[in-house]
């Protein structure tokens, strides 16, 4: 490593992370921190490398230079389950095994706290009932996860991670396929999560909703982080311009006060001045 990095505090942390699917870095000299019992949101452009990241964080994908630790640690030196008992990930298109109902489904989180001495527990119905609770998802419990709507699977899938019960939390576009409400309702449980300790780190791509929920806001931009910061700090007219070309103001949520996207569209009547009398 040529230059000097700051060391890797607890938790999740990438230290000059480059990442690749082949030849090409999709993601190069990545230095992120994911602040422990922190809400961490990633956005950026499609196809910039969040969930490339996301799946080096969770060990999905490993850096071919740089180093993913966990509590200061190389994620790939950790055994299987111990690793699965800590950081869960929702991937951004889960594949449901054909003809599983939707408990078989959230079971699945629990296998990770089970060992040859230690098989199905009080505790495993516990955590599969609460995150069916959580999600909403009792009535459906026993509904093939195929014949779920695209927002219910979402809810499903999120249900597993919970069920899972790891302090981390990483969840690519999470909120995809969710109506509105639902949307809200996941992103509450985010930052309950968060209350009870437990660290998040999700993928948003809608920028208000990254800037109410966000204690840490982290930007990407063709496979590097360009920004990082509270959401005042890096949510700016200029870097939105710069990052995702498109043209806004940013005025304080008026709910919240967090900084909130105003883009000037053509039907704003501007490409260059506020928004007026729409
Ligand atoms: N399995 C793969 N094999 C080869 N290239 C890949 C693979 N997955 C992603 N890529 C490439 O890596 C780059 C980053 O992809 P990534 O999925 O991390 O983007 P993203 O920021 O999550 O985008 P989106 O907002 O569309 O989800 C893209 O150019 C993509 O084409
Ligand atoms: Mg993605």
């Amino acid at each position: 490593m040529s230059r000097q990095r700051p060391p890797a505090p607890a938790g999740l942390s990438a230290r000059g992370a480059t990442l690749s699917y082949g030849r090409t870095p999709v993601v190069e000299d990545v230095d992120l921190d994911l602040p422990i019992g922190g809400l961490t949101v990633i956005v950026g452009p499609n196809g910039c490398g969040k969930s490339t990241l996301l799946k080096a964080f969770a060990r999905v994908l490993k850096p071919v230079r740089g180093a993913i630790t966990l509590d200061g640690k190389d994620v790939h030196g950790y055994r299987g389950r111990e690793f699965a008992r800590t950081v869960a990930l929702l991937p951004q298109s889960p594949i449901a095994p054909e003809g599983v109902s939707v408990r078989d489904l959230v079971r699945r989180g629990r296998h990770p706290h089970h060992t040859l001495l230690r098989q199905w527990s009080p505790d495993d119905d516990h955590a599969i009932g609460f995150a069916l609770d959580r999600t909403g998802l009792g009535d459906l419990a026993d509904t093939p996860a195929g014949d779920l709507s695209g927002g219910q699977r979402q809810r499903a899938w999120i249900a597993m991670v919970l069920a899972q019960e790891t302090p981390i939390v990483l969840l690519d576009e999470p909120t995809t396929f969710l109506d509105i409400a639902h949307q809200y309702e996941l992103l509450e449980l985010c930052a309950e999560l968060n209350d009870e300790g437990r660290t998040v780190a999700a993928v948003l791509h809608d920028l208000d909703q990254a800037a109410r929920f966000a204690s840490h806001l982290v930007v990407v931009k063709a496979g590097r982080v360009v920004a990082q910061g509270t959401p005042h700090e890096v949510l700016t007219a200029a870097r939105v311009l710069d990052v995702f070309g498109l043209a806004c103001d940013i005025v304080p949520d008026p709910l919240t006060g967090t900084p909130k996207v105003i883009p000037h569209t053509r039907r704003a009547g501007t490409t260059t001045g506020p928004a007026n009398g729409a």
